[in-house]
């Protein structure tokens, strides 16, 4: 008998799943478990931006894992979103390149100019702004990411130049 499929279920859009086919095909087929990075990456972005539960069970169910399995993934790196963020999500490069080149003082100035904490999301659902390791621009540090976009060599003047541009 066919699982029941309750409305809330997400399910891939016929898009996704030709991305999903083309994933594939990156692995042995006796590895198809290693796709699950870039399918948790696709059903973030077709699902809101973020995993939740029903998600991540969703993908579970998809590569026929354990949900455990995903979930394990899934907690482990701070590129998966475990809880819903802003429209725009920025992300505060802290590690030692950028920390010494004051990340600290970028980190004050979002906090300030957002008026949220690391690790919060704004009342309009517009900011969530998080703190995270190295993402590998440490030549062009401090930097940032907001959605998919670097944003390197910041001053605390660039950075409320960059967020007062965003539409
Ligand atoms: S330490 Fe910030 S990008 Fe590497």
């Amino acid at each position: 008998m066919e699982p029941e499929i309750h409305k809330s279920t997400p399910q891939f859009s016929p898009e996704a799943l030709e991305k999903t086919e083309e994933i594939f095909k990156r692995y042995p087929p006796e590895h198809r478990e290693a796709a699950l990075l870039p399918i948790l990456h696709l059903a973030q972005r077709e699902f809101g931006g973020w995993l939740a539960p029903e998600t991540i069970d969703y993908v579970a169910g998809f590569m026929k894992l354990a949900p455990i399995r995903v979930y394990e993934v899934a907690s482990f790196y701070t590129m998966y979103n475990l809880k819903k963020v802003g429209r725009y999500h920025v992300q505060v490069c802290t590690n030692i390149s950028c920390w010494l080149c004051d990340s600290n003082a970028i980190v004050a100035t979002l906090e300030r100019k957002l008026k949220i904490k690391i690790g919060q999301t704004s009342e309009d659902q517009r900011f969530t702004l998080a703190e995270v390791e190295c993402l590998g621009a440490c030549v062009n540090a401090p930097m940032l990411q907001i959605n998919d976009d670097y944003h390197e060599n910041l001053t605390p003047e660039k950075v409320v130049g960059i967020v007062d541009q965003l539409p």
